[in-house]
């Protein structure tokens, strides 16, 4: 596996791929891999030719009181891992090499209305800054097909409806969420957790089972599973940012006739704020 840092060795590299009739599979991460990003690149090997991945801690999607400075970065085992899963090539960027004009990046994409509800609303900017580092991602790329994980569900919807309203010739995938044996998503902040609340964050995933299970047995009241799930993970200790049922589609709120729903929610735990989400097909 070859690691480039530079936009140019990137697009010089993927061009004469491209010239010979290969296609290109990207995930972009920030690094600090797992399993969920090893199952991505799985995802990529299976969907294109060559597989590129980039590692770049993107501060532009970061808050100012937010875990930029302390969100784990391990390029050396990182590299390891991504030579093992068979990646061709690594993009791992430096802050400048992203944003040559310093911290001031003038253009942003917005993506209106999804990128301000949910974790939009307790993160202002935070989807700002992910729209536009993976259309800057996508333009030095060039990938024909991404691979995204339905772990961070309102990130996934913001990248396609970024990518359809942009015309970007890059298809979305989805990949699941790959689970810990207790049902905890995996995450690279799951490391700021004590052994305590590692315990306790299993109940993130009891309280979106438990309401899944309510709507596939045709539980109607919503409004009173969502209160449940707040409920619990309150008992477990945590904060509730928000435990909500939401139309799978575009995250509007479900009516009647709403059929195919997803259980969103996020917590702080500790040091940590989590989110996770199950979808759920209304019977
Ligand atoms: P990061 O948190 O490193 O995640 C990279 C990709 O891995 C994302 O698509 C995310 O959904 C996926 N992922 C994380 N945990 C997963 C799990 N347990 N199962 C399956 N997939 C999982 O998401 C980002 O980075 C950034 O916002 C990025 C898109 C790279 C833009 O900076």
């Amino acid at each position: 596996m070859q690691t480039l840092s530079t936009v140019e060795a990137v697009r010089e590299r993927v061009q004469q791929w491209r010239a010979a009739g290969l296609r290109i599979a990207f995930v972009p991460t920030m690094g600090n891999l797992h399993a969920g990003h090893m199952s991505l690149l799985a995802a990529a090997r299976y969907r294109g030719d060559r597989v590129v991945a980039s590692i770049f801690v993107n501060p532009l999607q970061f808050g100012p009181s937010e875990d930029y400075g302390a969100y784990p970065r391990t390029l050396d085992e990182d590299q390891q891992l991504l030579a093992e899963a068979h990646c061709d090539l690594l993009f791992a960027p430096s802050v400048a090499d992203m944003y040559p004009n310093g911290g001031d990046q003038r253009t942003l994409i917005v993506v209106r209305g999804l990128s301000d509800i949910l974790d939009g609303r307790f993160r202002p900017g935070h989807f700002d800054g992910v729209a536009t580092v993976v259309a800057k991602l996508f333009g030095i790329v060039a990938p024909d097909v991404a691979v995204f994980g339905e772990k961070d569900y309102q990130q996934l919807l913001v990248v396609r409806h970024m990518t359809l309203d942009l015309a970007l010739p890059v298809e979305i995938a989805g990949a699941p969420t790959v689970r810990a044996p207790d049902g905890l998503a995996l995450s690279s902040r799951n490391r700021y957790l004590n052994v305590e609340e590692r315990v306790r964050a299993a109940a993130i995933h009891h309280a979106l089972s438990q309401a899944v299970s309510a709507i596939y047995g045709g539980e109607r009241d919503l409004a009173a599973l969502e209160r449940d799930g707040a409920a619990l993970l309150g008992h477990a200790g945590m904060s509730v940012e928000y435990f909500v049922i939401r139309n799978a589609a575009d995250l509007s709120e479900p009516n009647a006739a709403s059929s195919d729903l997803v259980v969103l929610t996020a917590v702080r735990l500790g040091r940590a704020r989590l989110i996770d989400n199950l979808r759920a097909h209304r019977p």
